[in-house]
């Protein structure tokens, strides 16, 4: 079974093309893997700008579209005919709000055959809500044009699937996911069976990472760029809080320890602040990993979970990876995606429609979820 995936959620411009092996699933190839990344455009405003980002998402879908069936050898030139009638009334009222992307689709449509496609997974949600509809109806478009079913996935279920990818797991699972929007912990009883046990009661752990480096004058995204500084560096003398790492429960809460970030920031006197830079990166990342490693593990042992999984862009974080590792001492499965699938990426969404493939949606019936839950 060929899936084709896509994913606009925020500012990346993903697709990717998987196959499943087997249909129990944890045996998938990759065929073609494509992030266009939207950072040096966002760079400039110090976070993601919506309607930029599906701008950009509407410039992009075509041209990655292309390139992923290629790299798949599924890209197939036919003899031109032109669409019209029905066909073009119908496709343009998809993408009546994508003029850019609809200006892209047809000639495309006009010059290949149809690939060799089982099933379109496009992610509905959660998401900004202007990115996540350019990826939706660019999917419609498709399953229309193509006559292919599609499925919308789950961003976080997808975050949390993307293990699946050559694993098996055992449940019930404790799954920690951490990404710009979300820092939640997630006790999973198998594939589709989801409790949210813990979250953050403001911002989300990649969140604190991106506003710590605006502090610091870092520029975006932040996760990278405090790693990346925090190198080399094994202890501070700035210290900041853990926040909540030892309430009972399984919340988190980011707000505080950026607002420590800001005040001890303003403290240190300008000419200090070059010198001590590295050891605030290393300090600040210290007590985002610390409070995430003691919850999730916490949970795991509480919940009596077999497996703990990662998931999320921030999952992408070394510091994290190998205090995790550590600290799990081979008392638990541990499934950590490789860092390119840590970001996000539409492999995942391929994994997740791929699971979701019994749930097939009519493509009238598509629609944006911008605060789904999972
Ligand atoms: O999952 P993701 O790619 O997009 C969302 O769904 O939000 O996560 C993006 C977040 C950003 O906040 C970014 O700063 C963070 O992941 N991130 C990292 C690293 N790479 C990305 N945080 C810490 N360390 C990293 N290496
Ligand atoms: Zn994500």
């Amino acid at each position: 079974m060929k899936i084709l995936a896509i994913e606009t959620s925020c500012d990346d411009t993903s697709i990717a093309v998987i196959e499943a092996r087997s249909k129990k699933g944890a045996d998938f190839n990759i065929l073609s893997d494509l992030v266009s990344s939207q950072i040096e455009i966002h760079k400039e405003w110090g976070g993601v700008y919506p309607t930029l980002a599906k701008r950009e998402h509407q410039r992009n879908l075509t041209y990655v579209l292309k390139k992923a069936l290629k790299e798949s050898s599924l890209l197939k030139i036919k003899k031109a005919s032109k669409v019209k009638g029905s066909k073009l009334k119908a496709i343009n009222s998809i993408l009546k709000r994508e003029p850019e992307l609809l200006k892209k689709l047809i000639p495309f449509f006009e010059k290949y055959e149809k690939p060799d496609i089982d099933l379109i997974s496009v992610t509905i949600g959660p998401g900004l809500e202007p990115c996540l509809w350019v990826g939706i109806n660019f999917a419609k478009a498709l399953s229309y044009l193509f006559n292919i079913p599609v499925v919308g996935v789950n961003h976080i279920e997808s975050h949390i699937l993307v293990n699946l990818l050559n694993n098996k797991c055992l449940f019930p699972a404790v799954c920690l996911v951490v990404s710009g929007g979300h820092t939640q912990l997630i006790l999973m009883k198998g594939i589709g069976k989801y409790k949210i046990i813990g979250e953050t009661k403001d911002d989300a752990a990649g969140e604190c990472f991106d506003k710590a480096a605006k502090i610091l004058g870092l520029g975006y995204p932040g996760g990278p760029v405090i790693s990346k500084n925090a190198e080399g560096n094994t202890t501070s003398e700035i210290k900041l809080p853990r926040p909540m790492i030892y309430s009972k429960d399984y919340d988190f809460s980011f707000s505080g320890l950026k607002t420590a970030v800001l005040y001890s920031w303003q403290e240190i006197k300008t000419s200090r602040r070059k010198k001590i830079l590295k050891q605030m990166c290393y300090e600040i990342q210290e007590a985002i990993v610390d409070v995430l490693i003691k919850k999730t593990i916490k949970a795991a042992y509480d919940y009596k979970a077999k497996t703990i999984i990662l998931g999320g862009g921030v999952s992408a974080n070394e510091r994290l990876r190998k205090q995790l590792k550590e600290k799990v001492r081979g008392e638990f499965q541990l499934l950590i995606p490789k860092k390119n699938l840590s970001t996000d990426n539409a492999v995942m969404a391929g994994i997740s429609g791929f699971y979701q493939r019994s749930k097939k949606t009519p493509w009238r019936k598509l629609k944006a979820k911008a605060n789904l839950r999972i």
